[in-house]
């Protein structure tokens, strides 16, 4: 298992108000590499499965209508203590609990519009790094 690497997505919201430049000079100046990046759109399927874990949850239709309504950006970082260190940098699932200075407290609107993800485990880095990326893609 890869422990140095995490997976994000830069969430519609970020790219409809042109964040995405600020938000990844963030994540670089915080010390992580990107090793594989694209912008690609999510179909209902995609973050249906995606987000499966979260089916039962009274906000799971809102939560896949919003990840599938424009592009996103996937990339997987790497940095020592990478899966800890990101949640850290993003913040609070809730912008307004998210601490002063973090990529959520900047950038997203509200908890269900919260501008980024990041994995919350190893294991989910590694597995959702694959559901977007090809062995090839990443470097
Ligand atoms: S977390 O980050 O997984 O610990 O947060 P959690 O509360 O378990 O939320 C799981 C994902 O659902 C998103 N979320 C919501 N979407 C819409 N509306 C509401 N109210 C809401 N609450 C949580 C949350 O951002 C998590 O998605 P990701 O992509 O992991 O950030």
């Amino acid at each position: 298992m890869v422990t140095n690497r995490t997976f994000t997505m830069l969430k519609p919201d970020s790219l409809e108000k042109g964040n995405t430049g600020a938000i990844l000079e963030k994540i670089n100046m915080a010390g992580f590499k990107i090793v594989a990046m694209k912008q690609t759109q999510m179909s209902k399927r995609d973050a249906e499965t995606f987000y499966a874990v979260h089916r039962e949850r009274p906000f799971f239709g809102d939560l896949v209508e919003y990840m599938t309504r424009g592009p996103i950006v996937a990339a997987i970082l790497e940095k020592e203590n990478a899966v800890e260190d990101f949640r850290t940098l993003i913040g609070a699932t809730n912008p307004e609990d998210a601490a002063d200075g973090t990529i959520r407290k900047l950038f997203a609107t509200s908890i269900s519009e919260n501008a980024v993800h990041g994995s919350d485990s190893n294991e989910n880095a590694s597995i959702e790094g694959s559901f977007h990326f090809s062995g090839r893609e990443i470097y």
